[in-house]
This record gives C-alpha cells, sequence and structure tokens, in this order.
C-alpha cells in the first residue's frame, strides 16, 4: 500500500475567493487566478497562533525587531542551511523589495548601471529604474539541461563595472536553484571586476526534494562583495505582513548595510516580525509538509500538462511553486496566456512581465490543491483546441 504523506489542506474555492488579497480580488469570480506568488493552503499553526494570541492582546503597534528577528533568522539558517549567521548583521527592512531598493540607492549613483538576469521577477526592472540606476540585462542561458545563469555574458557585462548584480537565488520565474560551484564562479566574477552582489533570497525555504540551497553569503569569499535579502514571506504565505531582512557577513557590507535610511525600522510591519519569528522558529514542521505537497503538485504537474497540453513543454523548478511554461508552440507574446484567460478562464501571469525572453511564456502559480490545478490544466485545454 503506497501510503503517501497527507497535502496540505486548501479551503473551496468559495472560502478562498472570500479572501481580500491580490490573488483572489484581482480577476472575476469565474476566472481561476494561478498568478501573483501567494499560496493557498491554510496559514501554518504556529504563525497563525501567534497572530491570533498578538490580535488578543491588542499588540498591534510599531514593530520591534532587534533582538528577535536575528535570532530567529540565525537559527533557521543553521538549523536548514548550516549558515553560521551572526544575528546582529540582521536588519529589519519592510519587504525584499524596500530592501533591495535602499540597498541599490547606497550602491549606485543615477544612471549607474544595475545588472539583473532576466527572465525574472518583474519587479526586479522596476527596482533598478526605482533606485535611480540603469538597468543592463544579461538573461539567462537556456540548454537541454535547463536555465542557468550565463556566467560568460556575465563576465562581459561586471567587465564595465556595473554598480551591483541583482541575483535571484533560487530564481523565480524559472525555479532554478543555482549550485554552490555556480555561486562561487559568480563570486569570482564579482571580486576580480569589483561588483557588489545583492541576493535576492526569498526563495530560499521553498526548495524542494532534489535540489540544494546554497546561501550566497555560505560561499567562500562571498561576504566581501555581498548581501542577502531574505524573507519567510513566501515561505510562509505572510506577503501582506512586511517583513524582510538584509544579512552581511563582512565590515564592508555591514558598513552598508548600516547607511540604510534610519527610518526603515518604523517602516516594518510589526505583525510581520510577530509571524516571521513564529515560522522560523516553530514553523519547520509546516515547511516540511508544504515542500512534500509542492513536490506531488510538481509531479501532477507534470503529468497533466503531457496528457492534457503537449504542445506546452517547461524544465520542472527546483525551488518555487512557480511553473514557467513554454508556450511558444501557442504563440508570441502573450498569446497563450491570452487564450487561457479569455477561453478558458484561467489567469497566469504573462511571460512578456518577465522581460523580453519571455515572449510566448506563461508563469502558473502550483501553490493550490491538486483539484484546482485539475480544473485549471482541463480549462486550458479546451481553450487551446
Ligand atoms: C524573487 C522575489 N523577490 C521578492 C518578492 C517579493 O517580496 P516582498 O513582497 O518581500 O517585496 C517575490 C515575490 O514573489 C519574489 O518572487
Amino acid at each position: 500500500m503506497n501510503i503517501a504523506a497527507p497535502e496540505l489542506p486548501v479551503d473551496t474555492l468559495d472560502v478562498l475567493r472570500k479572501r481580500r488579497s491580490a490573488k483572489w480580488q484581482t480577476y472575476p469570480a469565474d476566472v481561476l487566478p494561478l498568478t501573483v506568488a501567494e499560496m493557498d493552503f491554510a496559514l501554518a499553526v504556529p504563525v497563525a497562533e501567534a497572530l491570533r494570541e498578538a490580535v488578543e492582546r491588542s499588540d498591534t503597534g510599531y514593530a520591534m525587531a532587534t533582538p528577535g528577528l536575528g535570532r530567529a533568522l540565525a537559527g533557521f539558517a543553521a538549523s536548514r542551511w548550516s549558515w553560521d549567521l551572526d544575528p546582529a548583521s540582521v536588519v529589519a527592512v519592510t519587504d525584499v523589495g524596500v530592501g533591495v531598493v535602499e540597498l541599490l540607492r547606497l550602491l549606485a549613483r543615477p544612471g549607474d548601471a544595475v545588472v539583473i538576469s532576466p527572465p525574472v521577477y518583474p519587479p526586479f526592472f522596476d527596482w533598478v529604474t526605482e533606485s535611480g540606476a540603469r538597468r543592463l540585462e544579461v538573461p539567462l542561458a537556456h540548454d537541454d539541461a535547463g536555465w542557468r545563469l550565463d556566467l560568460a555574458a556575465l563576465e562581459t557585462a561586471f567587465a564595465a563595472h556595473p554598480a551591483a548584480y541583482v541575483l535571484c537565488n533560487p530564481h523565480n520565474p524559472v525555479g532554478r536553484v543555482h549550485t554552490a560551484g555556480e555561486l562561487a564562479a559568480l563570486v569570482r566574477l564579482a571580486r576580480t571586476y569589483e561588483v557588489p552582489i545583492v541576493s535576492d533570497e526569498i526563495h530560499g525555504p521553498l526548495v524542494l526534494p532534489g535540489a540544494t540551497f546554497t546561501p550566497l553569503l555560505t560561499v567562500p569569499r562571498a561576504a566581501e562583495v555581498a548581501v542577502s535579502v531574505l524573507s519567510a514571506s513566501k515561505a510562509w504565505n505572510l506577503a501582506g505582513l512586511k517583513c524582510a531582512a538584509v544579512v552581511t557577513a563582512a565590515p564592508g557590507m555591514a558598513a552598508l548595510a548600516d547607511r540604510l535610511p534610519p527610518d526603515t525600522r518604523w517602516r516594518v510591519g510589526h505583525l510581520g516580525v510577530i509571524a516571521t519569528t513564529a515560522a522560523l522558529t516553530a514553523g519547520e514542521p509546516w515547511l516540511g509538509q508544504l515542500l512534500a505537497t509542492l513536490d506531488h503538485h510538481r509531479a501532477r504537474l507534470t503529468g497533466l500538462l503531457r496528457q492534457r497540453l503537449p504542445m506546452l513543454t517547461w524544465d520542472p523548478p527546483e525551488a518555487t511553486y512557480l511553473a514557467w511554461l513554454n508556450c511558444t508552440a501557442l504563440g508570441s507574446g502573450n498569446k497563450a496566456r491570452d487564450l487561457f484567460l479569455e477561453r478558458g478562464r484561467v489567469a497566469l501571469e504573462p511571460g512578456l512581465r518577465f522581460g523580453a525572453i519571455g515572449s510566448g511564456y506563461a508563469r502558473l502559480n502550483f501553490a493550490t490543491s491538486g483539484d484546482i490545478l485539475d480544473q485549471a490544466t482541463a480549462r486550458m485545454a479546451m481553450s487551446v483546441t
């Protein structure tokens, strides 16, 4: 008998549609939204309890992130990734976006180049512009083994001394977990050409069975050139609560973090700190169930796509709950995504939002129930036949 681990529960569509969040409020009620990176699973019990207790004691004032957040992150990083992180190096920021933008403001003068690697999480494009810098795109490479950093092209770009590189580790939307070897090569380039790296590691806890996450700051000598931004918000679905952490591991980069605007601490969500601390200190068992559930869904989606939408191709992700679908057989631009939405009433993220290289692609969020994935793929198939 096959005793499969139970999957995390998801409410019925009627209940999900009562959520006030962006994922469930953007589209009309007949559309299945598999879009923005929110999850449909019920909250982890320790997180829900911490939030409930905070509300019960009317504890809704300003955040006090020190020293608890640093200690919680250090404990989690040690147990999960054997990363010996100094709790005192942790600076709380509102969210990963605020952390990256404020770091770029410190690293780049107006008009300086900042390198990003499309296809990549759409706000990367906006964050560079918001900081006053100019985008320099070095797309990922793709071959039979999937998507990866194009280290040769990055070397050419770094040789022109851009102000920074924003790394997505693991990489949204392709779900690639950069290997320790690739990150070591990246660090060598960054040190040779003196290019600081801002590493967005929000998907770090979401590495699925079969891959190993390497926090950039654990790579030898990375600490001299790198600063990381982490958050519990993807893995425990806390995006609306507003809490992330900037982490450094050497004096030069710590001095940079010290120059973050002092008022940043007042812009962090208090419930975000409470929920994040609960997630990092007591949320690992739930995270294990989440990763098992996502692993099942990845396999389920592989089968459903093969059976119902054989014209789509993809490299199943090593991390995240996002599927980067090559729909070029159905047309370029956002053609397939528009068909799925208009005819099938299934919303995916349009590939072009992730850069020009996303033409013909769409991103599907599979952090939902098996039933919804079943319905969504059936409707997508119907919309293209
Ligand atoms: C790579 C990446 N960075 C950052 C974010 C957003 O983080 P935050 O809401 O903390 O700015 C996301 C959200 O999906 C993401 O995928």
